[in-house]
C-alpha cells in the first residue's frame, strides 16, 4: 500500500485524475470502478476538466459503480445512478450503455449475481476509485463484512444512514438497504485508489493504514492488495503514526522518476 499525503482536499483530485489519466491513457478500453459520496465529487471535476481540455477520452472505457440504494429507482435524484450521470457522466463522452451501477429496484439478489458476471464478461476492473465511510466502510461494506464478500445486499448501519441525511431532505425516505460490491470483488481491481479528506476520517484511515486486518475496519482488507494508493490530505492522514515514514517514501519515489525521466 502507498500512502501519499498531500496538503489539501484539492491536491487529493488532482493527483488522484493524474492516476487515472496515465491508466486511460495506456489503455483507453479501461474498465473503471466508480464511487458516490463527496469525496470523489472533486475528481471527477477533474476528469471533466481533462477531457474538454482533450488530454482524455472516455469513448472506449465501462465502468462499475461500487453501490446503489435498493428502493430508488435509477431517476431518484438521491440514487446513486442519478449521481453519477449528474457529476460525471452526463459531462464525459463515455457511453452510458457501458456505465454500470447495481439495481437495487427489480430483484437486487439476482442483479447482484448478474453484477459480478457484467464484471467478469467485461474483462474486470483496471481501477477501482473508493472513498471511506468514518467507519471504516467501502462501498456498502460496514463493519463485521466479510472479507471475502461478493456483490450482495447490506444492512446500513445507524452510523451511515446519519451521515448520508444530508443527502435526502427531512419527508424524504432514506433506505437502509443497499446493494454493494464486496470487499473480494474490490479487491480484485488491478488498481485501486482510496481518496480521504478531512480529520472526519482520520481515524478511518488509521485503521486502513495501519489497524490490524479486520472486519471491523472493512477498508483494511486493502493491506491485502498489492497496487493500492491512498491519497490523503493532512487532515485525513492527521492521527497515522508512520506519517514520516510515507513522506519519505513519496520522496524518494518523485527522486526514482525524476532520475528515469
Ligand atoms: C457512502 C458510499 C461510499 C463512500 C462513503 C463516504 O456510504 N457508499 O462509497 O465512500 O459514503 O462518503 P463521503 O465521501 O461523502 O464521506
Amino acid at each position: 500500500m502507498q500512502v501519499v499525503i498531500v496538503n489539501s482536499a484539492q491536491e487529493v483530485a488532482t493527483l488522484g485524475a493524474s492516476h487515472c489519466l496515465k491508466l486511460i491513457t495506456a489503455k483507453p478500453e479501461t474498465v473503471l470502478g466508480l464511487a458516490t459520496g463527496s469525496t470523489p465529487v472533486a475528481l471527477y471535476g477533474e476528469l471533466i476538466e481533462l477531457q474538454a481540455r482533450k488530454f482524455l477520452s472516455f469513448k472506449q472505457c465501462s465502468s462499475f459503480n461500487l453501490d446503489e440504494y435498493i428502493g430508488l429507482d435509477p431517476s431518484h435524484p438521491q440514487s446513486y445512478r442519478h449521481f453519477m450521470n449528474f457529476h460525471l457522466f452526463d459531462h464525459i463522452d463515455i457511453d452510458k450503455n457501458n456505465t454500470y451501477v447495481p439495481d437495487g429496484m427489480s430483484d437486487p439478489k439476482r442483479s447482484a449475481v448478474d453484477y459480478e458476471e457484467q464484471i467478469v464478461t467485461s474483462g474486470g476492473i483496471d481501477l477501482q476509485i473508493l472513498g471511506v465511510g468514518r467507519n471504516g466502510h467501502i462501498g456498502f461494506n460496514e463493519p463485521s463484512s466479510s472479507l471475502v464478500s461478493r456483490t450482495r445486499i447490506k444492512t446500513l448501519t445507524a452510523g451511515t444512514i446519519a451521515d448520508n441525511q444530508r443527502f435526502f431532505s427531512e419527508d424524504e425516505f432514506q433506505p437502509s438497504l443497499a446493494i454493494t460490491m464486496g470487499i473480494a470483488t474490490i479487491l480484485e481491481s488491478r488498481k485501486i485508489l482510496l481518496l480521504a479528506t478531512g480529520v472526519s476520517k482520520a481515524k478511518a484511515v488509521r485503521d486502513l493504514v495501519e489497524g490490524p486486518l479486520s472486519a471491523s475496519c472493512p477498508a483494511s482488507a486493502l493491506q491485502m492488495h498489492n497496487n493500492t494508493v491512498v491519497i490523503i490530505d493532512r487532515e485525513a492522514a492527521s492521527e497515522l503514526e508512520h506519517s514520516e515514514y510515507y513522506q519519505q517514501v513519496k520522496l524518494e519515489t518523485e527522486q526514482l522518476a525524476n532520475n528515469n525521466d
